[in-house]
């Protein structure tokens, strides 16, 4: 028995906190360098304004200047020595620099961890997560989500997030100065910044609905590019290139349309803003002067007044998009969340299994109202062979995901040895089930890889066995690099029958005392297929084997053989009691057996 352990659920900032495990201090000290920064940018328009106004001119400092200027030996001192002034603010700039740096270093070097630490989170909850989840999904989605979502989520903490607190400290840090300077003229000097910004807010957020539309256009771009590499056959073969090329030409124009679009939309926003920064700017001036001349404010604070409103401008310009980029890393942590917390599959160890296999009244279904299987019952008994047979789509392999644990029935009960195996944590299931699937998957690397792939450290030895048994051995050494031929994407393709001997081989070396082989005899003549089964009788004879197949010499001389159809078992019996019975399998028999070599297996059914 085991207990099962529920996957934590995480909300959107518990999620946050959970991807930054591990680089919290890495970003702490980022945003602290930032705001060293920004103090120091703040400050430095001060020093100019305080030598302007006490050194250069003679106006006596106030507050904290008097006691710098004391520090130097008054304002007179400072007069004589203006190097000492130059230095200060030398060293201040200095200082700037070094904190700049250490922002930049620290923040790409938290990001990457921070995405290091995401993919790897991810990628291995989604190892977990249990097949009915993944063919609910489709391939493509989760990678999107794993990418894009995720390059959202990093660029919201490490650039929105540290910019959002470094402006808001600047503004305030700024506009504290400036109205305690002189309150009018902030007054004047802050007048367009809420104007800027809610201009800019409003603008991003329509704008993110283009981008957005950008996004999904350009996934259908490429998925048109997909779709025509991967039918690159059928394509010219049926001489559709033309027609192919328009297609995507017409989306390609579409696509560009959208990007022009927006570039005038931004073009026209960008001017906008400058224009406003601008008479800001100008405003600023021109009042700031007036109240110079009648001698409101010194020159020095004029400086230090079109100082913090140049810098301003940017960050406040900012704000719209980092604003309105947030909601958008909302939808992604949304998205990444619907990963993060779905269940994953329990894990446990892994036991041996043994003892016979039932199957009682088990129904089941991928999609609600459409059975696919129902009310299905049979027992195979510890080391016996069961047959079964049935047309494309009678639910066969579905039979064989339900005992592999790899969706678990609807109703009913299976059980191995007298087990119920939703008691049994699905890996140790697997690991005692040896599952060579219908369609036959090999992963890139060399043939011995393949084969070993479920035994960490066969020896080649075993590989070798294993593939002599499932008949493969002499193609294998029929290649110029033998077990070392590299497959899969990149490599030699092996034929159909090739790739499922080497399956077949792969699940024999890890000798579990139960085999299912879901058609995969199907690609290989009927004397190999013979040969593979005396092999496994002789080899693997404690085992208990069920053979799935098309085939009737396939599944004739098993101990029991089951007849599928429409998801139910339309007739079972040993082989001769079905020949007896004149029913499907006797009519299947015929047809196959009345057939030359060759063609045996294709017919007795209507598909
Ligand atoms: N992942 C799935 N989602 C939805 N329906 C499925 C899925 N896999 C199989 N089916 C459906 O279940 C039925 C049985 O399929 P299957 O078990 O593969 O039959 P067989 O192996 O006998 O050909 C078919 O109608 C098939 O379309
Ligand atoms: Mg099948």
């Amino acid at each position: 028995m085991y207990t099962v352990k529920h996957t934590k659920k995480f909300g959107k900032a518990g999620m946050l906190g959970y991807f930054l495990k591990g680089c919290r201090l890495l970003f702490a000290v980022s945003i602290i360098s930032s705001l060293v920064t920004t103090f120091i940018n703040v400050v430095i328009p001060q020093v100019i304004s305080f030598a302007i106004d006490s050194v250069i001119d003679d106006v006596p400092p106030e507050g904290l200047f008097a006691k710098f200027a004391d520090m130097f030996g008054g304002t007179g001192w400072l007069k004589a020595h203006m190097w000492a002034l130059a230095a200060v603010i030398a060293g201040l700039a200095l200082l700037m620099a070094v904190s700049q740096y250490c922002v930049t270093y620290f923040n790409h070097r938290a990001n990457q961890a921070l995405m290091r630490g995401m993919r790897n989170k991810l990628f291995s909850h989604i190892q977990r997560l249990p097949p009915g989840w993944h063919s609910a999904h489709q391939t493509g989605d989760i990678i999107q989500r794993c990418t894009s979502d995720a390059d959202a989520i990093s660029n919201f903490i490490s650039n929105q997030l540290t910019s959002l607190v470094r402006i808001v400290i600047m503004v305030a840090l700024s506009l504290t100065l400036m109205f305690m300077m002189d309150v009018k003229l902030a007054a004047v000097a802050s007048a367009f910044i809420p104007v800027l910004m809610a201009y800019s807010l409003v603008f991003y957020s329509k704008a993110g609905k283009s981008f957005k539309k950008c996004d999904e256009e350009e996934g259908v771009l490429s998925s048109l590019a997909q779709e025509n590499l991967t039918g690159v056959r059928v394509v010219r073969a049926f001489g559709r290139e033309r027609y192919e090329r328009d297609k995507f030409e017409r989306q390609n124009v579409y696509y560009t349309g959208l990007w022009v679009h927006i570039e005038k939309f931004l073009a026209a926003y960008w001017t906008t803003n400058d224009f406003l920064a601008a008479l800001q700017c100008m405003l600023l001036i021109v009042v700031g002067t007036v109240f110079c001349l009648d001698g409101s404010i010194s020159p020095g604070d004029l400086v230090a007044f079109i100082s913090y409103n140049t810098m301003l401008m940017g960050p406040v310009r900012q704000l719209g998009r980092i604003i309105s980029n947030m909601s958008r890393a909302g939808v992604s942590i949304a998205r990444i969340g619907e990963i993060i917390n779905a269940e994953e599959e329990v894990y446990g160890e892994a036991g041996a299994l043994s003892g016979d296999i039932e199957f009682r009244d088990v129904g089941f279904w991928y999609e609600e109202g459409k059975p696919v299987l129902k009310g299905v019952s049979f027992k195979v008994p510890q080391g016996s062979t069961l047959g079964i047979i049935g047309g494309t789509g009678s639910g066969k392999s579905t039979l064989m995901y339900l005992l592999d644990r790899l969706y678990d029935a609807k109703e009913g009960v299976i059980t191995i040895g007298g087990r119920d195996i939703r008691d049994i944590p699905p890996a140790t299931v697997r690991a005692n089930i040896g599952f060579v699937l219908q369609e036959g998957y090999l992963y890139s690397g060399t043939i011995a890889e393949n084969i070993s792939a479920a035994v960490e450290g066969a020896g080649t030895d075993a590989v070798v066995h294993a593939a002599r048994t499932a008949c493969v051995d002499e193609n294998i050494r029929s290649f110029a690099s033998g077990y070392d031929t590299v497959v899969g994407e990149r490599g030699v393709t092996l034929s159909g029958g090739q790739k499922q001997r080497v399956s077949i081989a792969r699940t024999l070396l890890r000798k579990t005392p139960y085999i299912i082989l879901d058609d995969s005899l199907s690609a290989v003549d009927s004397d190999t297929d013979a040969a593979i089964r005396a092999a496994l009788a002789k080899e693997y004879g404690g085992a208990t084997v069920i053979l799935i197949s098309h085939r009737i010499t396939t599944v004739m001389h098993a101990d029991n053989i089951i007849v599928m159809e429409n998801g139910g078992i339309a007739e079972a019996g040993t082989g001769s009691e079905l020949l007896k019975r004149e029913g499907i399998y006797r009519r299947i028999y015929d047809m196959q057996m009345s057939l030359p070599e060759d063609l045996k297996g294709e017919a007795g059914y209507e598909e």
